[in-house]
């Protein structure tokens, strides 16, 4: 373990990656690690504030995704990379990933034009590991039933979640080193067998 790394968090809401994502940093704070936990949209205050806007406020689905890639430009210029240069490492509840599935495989918006913002972006930054939380969109829906308050995509119906689901599967297949695969159907207790021993490969 010598570079920090960048790691990221992905899958369908309702997966449990914010469950998981928690124990998984400490689990690497006990190895003495620095460790940054931060999300998307969000991470800076500017980030946070689109954060409100785009889980509100209904909007062209390319101007979703052009805004998802303005709050993620702020996070990485003022968050990731400066923690990145100081050996910290940071975990985050999505990233670049979650653009390409939602955007992309939800809203239609075209996989080149996620492309050129993703060059654009972020040309010189990938993250070292993506996590990626898959699970049976039912069961996914049927673990956030019991939430009082749902945003602009948890409010989404079971069609778009499939293809939010095959999108983030379709990145996986692109670059499958960059990932691990995580049966999100799993106990909590099955899910971390899996997260220590991805721990063990950093
Ligand atoms: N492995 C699991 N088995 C059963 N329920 C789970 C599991 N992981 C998370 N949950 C529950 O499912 C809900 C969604 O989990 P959450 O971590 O918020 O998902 P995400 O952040 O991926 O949207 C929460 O109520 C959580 O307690
Ligand atoms: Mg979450």
């Amino acid at each position: 373990m010598n570079k920090a790394k960048f790691i990221t968090f992905e899958g369908v809401d309702g997966a449990g990656k914010s469950t998981h994502l928690a124990w998984f940093a400490e689990t690497l704070r006990q190895r003495g690690l620095e460790v940054l936990v931060t999300r998307e949209p969000g991470g800076t205050a500017l980030g946070e504030l689109l954060r409100e806007i785009l889980l509100r406020q209904p909007m062209h689905a390319e101007t979703e995704a052009m805004l998802m890639f303005a709050a993620r430009l702020e996070h990485i210029e003022q968050v990731i990379k400066p923690a990145l240069q100081r050996g910290t490492w940071v975990v985050s509840d999505r990233f670049s990933d979650a653009s390409f599935a939602y955007q992309g495989g939800g809203r239609g918006v075209q996989l080149s034009k996620l492309e050129q913002l993703e060059r654009w972006v972020h040309a010189d930054l990938q993250p070292d590991v993506t996590l990626l939380f898959d699970i049976p969109v039912e069961v996914a829906r049927q673990r956030l039933s019991n939430n009082a308050t749902l945003d602009r995509f948890e409010q989404e119906q079971g069609s778009f979640f499939e293809k939010v689901r095959q999108a983030y599967l379709d990145r996986y297949k692109k670059t499958p080193l960059r990932f691990a695969l995580i049966d999100a159907r799993q106990t909590p207790e099955q899910v971390k067998v899996d997260l220590t021993k991805i721990v063990a490969l950093l």
